[in-house]
């Protein structure tokens, strides 16, 4: 709310598996909109900047446990502790590239068994993207590009089990179900208060 609409930046969002692409398509965009003579910023989360983060960090490197709900808590605060930077950003004018955001929070997290409305909770509140681009790939493909380290989440079985909860709706299905699919998601997006101009893109 306030600061108007054309002088703000935009929030963009790349979302998408580990290893689908986010980093070099979210620093070519940064480089286009520096080009048109914007200012862009490139954020990610995780942001492993933060004493918050440090945790995660740490408990993804299989340093320390955690329980599944406190590791969410942790994410979502990963998110929550950045909110007023990324509104004072975007009123100056600075459009915000960010990689991964709340929809990899509920979408890891519910991969594990936690209940998808419990994840989705704690994300209400948090800043709308006006645009998301969720980048498509294959968790078995994703795997043969390499790169996986050794980080918890980095398994194809659990990569397979995230991209499922990524709610991208297979338009392949019968029209009730795709209905009944979409209007859950409205009604969502209503309870988040997501503008209608923020739209998922799928590439
Ligand atoms: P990531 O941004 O991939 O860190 P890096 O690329 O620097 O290694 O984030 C680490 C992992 O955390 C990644 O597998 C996605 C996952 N994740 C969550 O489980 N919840 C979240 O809210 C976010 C932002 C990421």
């Amino acid at each position: 709310s306030g600061g108007s609409s054309e002088s703000r930046g935009a929030l963009v969002v790349l979302e998408g598996l580990d290893r689908s692409g986010k980093t070099s398509q979210s620093s070519r965009l940064l480089s286009y909109l520096e080009g048109l003579g914007h200012s862009a910023e490139l954020w990610r989360f995780l942001d492993r900047s933060t004493d918050v983060g440090q945790m995660i960090s740490s408990y993804l490197s299989n340093k320390s446990q955690l329980d599944d709900h406190t590791i969410h808590l942790l994410f979502s605060a990963n998110h929550w502790e950045k909110r007023s930077l990324m509104e004072t950003k975007l009123k100056i004018g600075t459009t915000l590239i960010v990689n991964h955001y709340f929809y990899s929070g509920v979408a890891f997290s519910s991969a594990k068994g936690l209940g998808v409305e419990w994840c989705k909770a704690l994300e209400v509140g948090l800043l709308a993207p006006d645009l998301v681009l969720y980048l498509d790939i294959q968790p078995e493909k994703a795997t043969e590009r390499g790169g996986y380290g050794d980080e918890r989440y980095e398994q194809l079985e659990f990569q397979k089990k995230v991209s499922q909860c990524y709610q991208i709706v297979d338009a392949c299905q019968p029209i009730e179900d795709i209905e009944k699919q979409l209007f859950v998601r409205r009604n969502v997006c209503i309870k988040n208060h997501i503008k209608p101009r923020s739209n998922l893109t799928i590439v």
